[in-house]
């Protein structure tokens, strides 16, 4: 039987909270399905092992998570460990080092799931973010002079190459031509009179390529303001790293929270392990209560089987989220229910049994 092996990184606050129900479902997918299965290898990394150890994660660690074939992440960063310092050297260093440049962002607001956008629906609120993951504003490119003197100046530079450029841009491309729809870029030429301009100009130099496809280009702050207005003109959208990061948040206060919020990072060449995780931070202020929303882990989880081909299991985990939130019946506080995070992931895997066709 072909065994998939994952890397878990539970991480901090609710991270393990919400990974230990989304490894209960993805088992449950593969138990159903019967031709395949996980082996989860747990590693300990984050803020409280920071603490003991003065490490984020081992120094080989890069090399250990070399031969998984995917990572499964909670969340990354706590009160104690300065975030800066946290996220740098585990989430972002993987992100980077394992060369997962495509960070693919569902925003779709399922049937049941509460919105802020009145008469919005899952035609009409279905996204697909598409945000460049490796470079931009996240490069880490910069200085601190002068520390604490009058003349104090730190740089924060932005990197845009040729080829980070190129490859985002062609991958949305290449997944709006699959599915059929058109291509957002979202980026901010008029005050970015570098990196923008350049963005721009690759995107319309690429649309050449794909005359199939329809495009559309709007300045990030009028692009924020359209998606509560107008998100049914949004369908895969390709940002730079930080306005992605942004405007995924506010998409998933559009399709029902962060607790719905799905991330994954992928390496398209398949050099390296992509990884899955929900966009959701630690949420200190929820943290040890048990009542995190698991859903997102969950969503994610579906993302991965994506990955490794079981598009119909993928879909499956989508439509017993949709059952869950349509029953009402156990749903987290944040979805205005009372029950806790296992609870949630086990009526996932109840509904996932009694589903025909698996
Ligand atoms: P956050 O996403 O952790 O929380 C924002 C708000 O959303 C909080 O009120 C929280 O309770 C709520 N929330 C988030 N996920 C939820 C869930 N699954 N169920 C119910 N409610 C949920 O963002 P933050 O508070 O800005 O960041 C907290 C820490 O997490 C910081 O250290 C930050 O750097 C880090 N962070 C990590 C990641 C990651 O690992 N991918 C992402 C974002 C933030
Ligand atoms: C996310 C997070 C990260 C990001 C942080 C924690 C570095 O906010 O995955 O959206 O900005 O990419
Ligand atoms: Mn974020």
């Amino acid at each position: 039987m072909k065994t998939y092996k994952i890397a878990v990184i539970p991480g901090d606050g609710i991270g393990p909270e919400v990974i230990d129900a989304g490894i209960k479902v993805l088992e449950k997918a593969a138990e159903l399905d019967g031709t395949f299965q996980f082996d989860f290898t747990h590693f300990p990394w984050g803020c409280e092992y920071y603490l003991k150890h003065g490490k984020m994660m081992d120094e080989d660690g890069i090399e250990r998570l070399k031969p998984f074939d995917a990572i499964y992440l909670g969340a990354v960063g706590f009160p104690g460990v300065p975030d800066h310092i946290s996220l740098w050297d585990l989430l972002l260093r993987i992100r980077k080092e394992f060369d997962q440049y495509v960070n693919i962002r569902p925003i779709q607001l399922l049937n049941g799931a509460p919105s802020p956008i009145i008469g919005g629906s899952k035609e009409t609120v279905d996204m697909l973010f598409i945000r460049e993951n490796s470079e931009g504003e996240y490069a880490g490119a910069g200085d601190w002079l002068f520390r604490g003197k009058p003349e104090e100046v730190v740089l924060q530079t932005a990197v845009f190459s040729r080829k980070g450029t190129e490859r985002i841009i062609r991958y949305a491309f290449e997944t709006a031509r699959k599915l059929g729809k058109s291509v957002t870029s979202i980026s901010k030429a008029n005050a970015l009179n570098y990196s923008m301009v350049f963005w721009d100009e690759v995107f319309a130099q690429m649309s050449e390529e794909y005359p199939d496809v329809k495009t559309h280009s709007y300045l990030v702050d009028a692009a924020a303001m359209l998606m509560i207005k107008d998100p049914a003109r949004f369908e895969v959208v390709v940002t730079s790293n930080l306005f992605g990061d942004i405007l995924t948040d506010l998409g998933a206060a559009l399709a029902g929270g962060m607790g719905l919020a799905a991330g994954a990072n992928i390496n398209p060449e398949r050099n390296y392990p992509s990884m899955f995780e929900p966009v959701h931070g630690s949420a200190p202020d929820i943290a040890g209560k048990g009542i995190a929303n698991p859903l997102a882990a969950v969503w994610s989880a579906s993302q991965m089987l994506d990955f490794f081909g079981y598009d119909h299991l993928g879909k499956k985990l989508l439509s017993a989220i949709e059952t869950l939130l349509e029953e009402k019946a156990v749903l987290t506080p944040d979805l205005g229910g009372n029950a806790s995070t296992t609870d949630v992931g086990r009526r996932i895997t109840e509904i996932l049994d009694n589903m025909e066709d698996v």
